[in-house]
């Protein structure tokens, strides 16, 4: 049994960070969450809400009062912009006494990575996880409004991660010996193509999807539509069409942190059949 601790989590309005706070939640720890907005902010009840500001890191400063772990992004703004203020946030940790670091890998280079693995005066993790099942909720609005996902590379594999099992991992290595100076790489315990994501998300809505092939032209002319920077665009024709070894490769880090089998995209898609089926509006008086 862990002793309880307190850990700051920045990101925590985000699809990974609410998966660290519910996970230290569950264990038993004390959460602190960071948000620009607090008055925005909707956490689960017992979580302490910090407004604060990573690019500005002497906001921080109350935020780590008392914290014995953090857990970290990269970024700091719109379209993940790179934090530039990442060494004097890690200062700023050693200075609370922060002892453990986690920070969840953002893909490219990153000042705020680099602080956080030359600490030697803390236990760094790096999380790198591969794609997010989450990232089907892209596809909801094309499901609910005409019953189809439109995309390139539908037979791409994926060893997609369900986010809870990255806020298992970040969980464990925040509050418990044995994580210091890993990196982690973190996937689902399968391989995906998008047919695959597709026929598993009708059957947890029990209705048919229909799966419309693009050419890459035509997934760039619909990412462009939905406002996608041209940096984005490649990246993600980068990422579909030509995904790394380590994207389409099971590990089984969440089993070995965790002591849980890596949670499937079948389990993903029946926890999130509200997004995919229309929702009865609300009456208005
Ligand atoms: N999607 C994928 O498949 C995938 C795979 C591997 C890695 N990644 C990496 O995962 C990261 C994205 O994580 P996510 O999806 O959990 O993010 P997200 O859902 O987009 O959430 C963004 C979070 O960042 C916080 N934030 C942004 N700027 C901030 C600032 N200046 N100060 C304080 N907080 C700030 C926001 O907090 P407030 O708005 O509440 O302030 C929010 O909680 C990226 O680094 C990406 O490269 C993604």
């Amino acid at each position: 049994m862990t002793q309880t601790q307190k850990i700051l989590v920045t990101g925590a309005t985000g699809t990974v960070g609410r998966q660290v706070v519910a996970e230290l939640l569950a264990r038993g720890h004390a959460v602190r969450a960071l948000t620009r907005d607090a008055a925005r902010a909707d956490f689960p009840a017992g979580v302490e809400v910090v407004q604060g500001d990573l690019t500005e890191p002497a906001t921080l400063i109350p935020a780590l009062d008392g914290v014995s772990g953090l857990h970290l992004i990269t970024f700091g703004g719109a379209y993940f912009a790179p934090l530039e203020t990442g060494p004097r946030i890690l200062e700023l940790a050693r200075a609370a006494g922060v002892r453990r670091v986690t920070v969840l890998h953002g893909g490219g280079p990153s000042l705020l990575e680099d602080a956080v693995r030359a600490d030697d005066g803390v236990d760094w993790t790096v999380l790198m996880p591969v794609e997010f099942m989450g990232n089907a909720l892209e596809w909801a609005d094309g499901i609910v409004t005409s019953g189809e996902v439109r995309e390139p590379f539908v037979s791409r594999l994926s060893a997609m991660v369900h986010e809870g099992d990255i806020g298992a991992v970040a969980a464990v290595a925040l509050t418990e010996e044995g994580h210091g100076g890993q990196e982690y790489v973190i996937t689902g315990p399968e391989l995906l193509t998008v047919t695959d994501k597709v026929a598993a998300m009708a059957a947890a809505r029990g209705r048919e999807i229909a799966l419309v092939e693009l050419t890459e032209e035509q997934a760039v002319a619909q990412w462009r539509a939905a406002g996608h920077p041209e940096d984005v665009i490649g990246f993600l024709l980068e990422a579909y069409g030509n995904t790394p070894e380590v994207g389409r490769t099971v590990v089984d880090t969440v089993e070995k942190v965790t002591g849980r089998p890596a949670r499937t995209f079948g389990q993903w898609a029946a926890e999130h059949t509200d997004a995919f089926v229309a929702q009865p509006r609300e009456a208005t008086s």
